[in-house]
């Protein structure tokens, strides 16, 4: 049996947001994977939390602390996590957060500081991970968290639909730069997965009503699956893309919904 199908046994690993959800859920899966993982959050208490959680995988771990959307502290978080492990192969960023507005009511500010939370830090951190990758040789694998809302219209979130799409497009100018230094860089779009900030909570028959074709909600865990399939050996060929992870949801017609309900109409009649 190959124990180490993943190829991820003592790869050195970073994750950001590392503390809670689908950031507490990554660093485990590469803790049973084998990596040795440095995970970084704003609450310090979550990463030290998550800390002992990765430990008793019997793997090493370190509890990084800082805001990821101040540039300094970014690259103070990479630089920590090189030093810790000596080298640095795997980078999970989920960092990213929705504010609800029309854009008639978006402020300037408000615009900005969703640039700042969904964008622009991935800049900051996959730049200073890469340089490291580059200047060890050998190459590397990030992985980051868009949304559908960066791929369809983000009606009362657009500045975060915004910011998404452009997390997508510099997901791909990250792949073509870095490529031939075999730095592979893709994305994971998620959507109705189950954690504090989603709006809603679904049972099986509202989630089959908005068209969740598994009918239900995801889970953390089940980004978590995505985003380390492509940090692993598995995805060795895979480069530039955005997997969306829904349950189905944006594998049928937008309007799928209004066809069905015609249809139950039809036969009832
Ligand atoms: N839940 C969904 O259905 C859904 C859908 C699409 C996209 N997403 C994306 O998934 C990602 C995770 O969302 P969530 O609601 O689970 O996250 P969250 O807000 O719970 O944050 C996860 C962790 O990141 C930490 N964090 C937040 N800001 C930080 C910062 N500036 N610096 C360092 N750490 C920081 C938090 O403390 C937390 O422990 C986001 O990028 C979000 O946009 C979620």
């Amino acid at each position: 049996m190959d124990q180490n199908v993943l190829g991820l046994a003592g790869k050195p690993a970073l994750v950001i947001g590392g503390g809670f959800g689908m950031g507490r859920a990554s660093a485990l899966l590469l803790a049973r994977a084998g990596a040795n993982v440095a995970l970084a959050d704003l609450i310090e208490e979550r990463a030290q939390a998550v800390k002992k959680e990765v430990e008793a995988h019997g793997v090493r771990a370190l509890a990084l602390t800082g805001d990821v959307t101040d540039k300094a502290a970014a690259e103070r978080i990479v630089a920590e996590a090189v030093k810790f492990h000596g080298s640095l192969e795997v980078l999970i960023n989920m960092v990213g957060l929705a504010t609800w507005n029309e854009l008639m009511d978006t402020d300037e500010d408000a615009w900005e500081q969703q640039m700042l939370i969904n964008l622009r830090h991935h800049l900051y951190i996959g730049r200073a991970a890469a340089r490291q990758m580059i200047k060890q040789g050998g190459g590397g694998r990030m992985a980051f968290v868009a949304s559908v809302s960066g791929i369809y219209g983000a009606p009362f979130h657009g500045a975060y639909g915004a910011a998404k799409a452009g997390l997508m497009s510099l997901t791909r100018t990250m792949a073509n730069e870095w490529g031939p230094h075999n730095i592979r860089v893709n994305a994971v779009a998620p959507d109705v997965i189950s954690t504090p900030r989603h709006p809603g909570n679904m049972n099986r028959e509202q989630a089959l009503d908005e068209g969740v074709l598994l009918g239900r909600m995801g889970q953390p865990e089940e980004i978590a699956g995505a985003l380390v399939f492509f940090v692993s050996d598995l995805a060795s060929f895979v480069t530039g893309q955005t997997l969306i992870v829904d349950g189905g949801v944006h594998a049928a017609f937008p309007h799928f919904s209004g066809i069905r309900a015609a249809l139950q109409r039809s036969k009832q009649g």
